[in-house]
């Protein structure tokens, strides 16, 4: 995994006034998007979740939000269940530095596994997550609709 990302970023808590942002980049992102609802629930009605954001910290001028992470502490169990980058950011890091973060939380937080799933056709996700240390542990046929496919279930232990 990349040492560290290529443009300065800072990684914090998600608000209310990050969601217009959050839902346009994944709508853009994901053929089947999470709706602005469950963006909301994670903000405000699960005790488990976190939903982090990555900004970019533009000269001078503040920050700008360009990607976020949505994840659950479940016990000793972290759950990776959301993540995408705005696409003029891409590959610069943005994506492996959220990863990291959400790994160091699960641990801090008495995390013993990680685990995620994701689509079996996207190439970029899975070496994201193999260069950080994630392995494959099973496939579940047909998990997806919009379009069917596969999912990868990709797991580390310990974290
Ligand atoms: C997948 C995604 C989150 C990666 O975000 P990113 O910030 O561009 O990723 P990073 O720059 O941190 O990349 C880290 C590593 O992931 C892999 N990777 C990322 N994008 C890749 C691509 N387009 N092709 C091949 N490998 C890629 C590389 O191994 C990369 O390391 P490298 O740049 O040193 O080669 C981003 O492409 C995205 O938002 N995609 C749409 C939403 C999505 O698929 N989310 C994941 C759902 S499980």
């Amino acid at each position: 995994m990349k040492t560290a990302p290529t443009i300065p970023l800072e990684i914090i808590p998600a608000t209310q006034q990050d969601l217009d942002r959050i839902v346009r980049i994944e709508q853009e992102s994901f053929p089947a998007p999470w709706t602005r609802k469950m963006f909301e629930v994670e903000l405000d009605g699960n005790p488990f979740g976190s939903l982090m954001t990555a900004r970019a910290i533009l000269d001078g001028t503040g920050t700008a939000l360009v990607g976020y992470m949505c994840f659950w502490v479940v016990f000793e169990e972290l759950r990776l269940m959301n993540l995408a980058v705005d696409a003029p950011a891409r590959r610069q890091g943005v994506a492996a530095e959220l990863v990291r973060r959400a790994l160091a939380a699960g641990r801090e937080r008495g995390a013993l596994r990680a685990i995620l799933e994701v689509r079996a056709s996207n190439g970029p996700a899975r070496r994201l997550y193999e260069q950080a240390g994630f392995r494959q542990i099973a496939l579940r046929a047909n998990y997806y609709t919009h379009p069917v496919e596969d999912a990868v279930i990709m797991g580390m232990e310990p974290l």
